[in-house]
């Protein structure tokens, strides 16, 4: 510690010497009390048990009781495309992918159907303006982001899945066509301008 620093410590530690213990200078006190300030009893809240907090009523680190999932679409091609979760939410994939992946650097098989020369060819929804674009930069890249690569962060495929906890959440679309079209880049500074 330098000698300012040491002056400047000492000063507040004069100052607050009544509320703090330890502070400047290393390690704290290990046997001193803290006071609370306002001299109530805080009482700390229960401790839970990894059983408790997990959804699957079973230790967090087990999986025994991990409900198996199938994806129930069939080829690209045969599904219907299915209602957004909510507005410009990342669309399900309707489609099985287990062919698909894993996505790697050398090969992604989503974008040779999603890309925008090839999608309307491939009977498959084009990637939006949203993932040609740097959003952090605000420029147009006339080609994929690289951010956008890893398409499978994002979307999943449709699983038969049972919900863990239910929920009454309902989306509340602004428009008729954004349960099953996508625009946000078009959304995004709205209201800012
Ligand atoms: C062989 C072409 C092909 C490949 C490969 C493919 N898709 Fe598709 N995708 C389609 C078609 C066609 C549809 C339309 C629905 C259908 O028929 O399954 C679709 C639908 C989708 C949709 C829903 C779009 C919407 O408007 O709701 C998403 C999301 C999607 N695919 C993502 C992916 C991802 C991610 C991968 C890679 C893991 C992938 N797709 C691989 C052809 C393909
Ligand atoms: C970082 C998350 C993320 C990644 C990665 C990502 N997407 Fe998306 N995708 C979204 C979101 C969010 C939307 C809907 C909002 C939007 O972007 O307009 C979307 C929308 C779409 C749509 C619907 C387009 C429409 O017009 O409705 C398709 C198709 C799609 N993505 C395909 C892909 C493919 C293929 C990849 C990989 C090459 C990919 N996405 C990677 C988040 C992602």
């Amino acid at each position: 510690m330098n000698a300012s620093v040491r002056i400047l410590c000492t000063v507040i530690g004069l100052s607050l010497a009544a509320a703090m213990v330890g502070g400047c200078g290393g390690e704290p006190d290990e046997t001193a009390t803290p006071q609370p300030a306002d001299q109530q009893t805080v009482t700390a809240p229960a401790e839970y048990t990894a059983q408790q907090l997990s959804y699957r009523h079973e230790p967090l680190e087990a999986d025994s009781a991990t409900p198996g999932a199938t994806t129930s679409g069939g080829d690209p091609g045969d599904n219907a495309t299915l209602a957004r979760s909510f507005e410009n939410a990342p669309p399900l994939i309707p489609h099985a992918i287990d062919d698909f992946v894993p996505i790697t650097a050398g090969e992604n098989s989503c974008f040779e159907c999603h890309n925008r020369d090839d999608a309307a060819d491939m009977g498959a929804t084009p990637v939006p303006d949203s993932h040609l674009y740097d959003i952090r930069r605000g420029r147009q890249l006339g080609d994929l982001n690289p951010a956008n690569y890893n398409c499978t962060q994002c979307h999943v495929a449709l699983t038969d899945a049972s919900i863990l906890v239910d929920n009454e959440f309902a989306p509340d679309f602004r428009s008729d066509t954004s349960d099953s079209a996508s625009d946000l880049l078009q959304r995004l500074n709205e209201g800012v301008e």
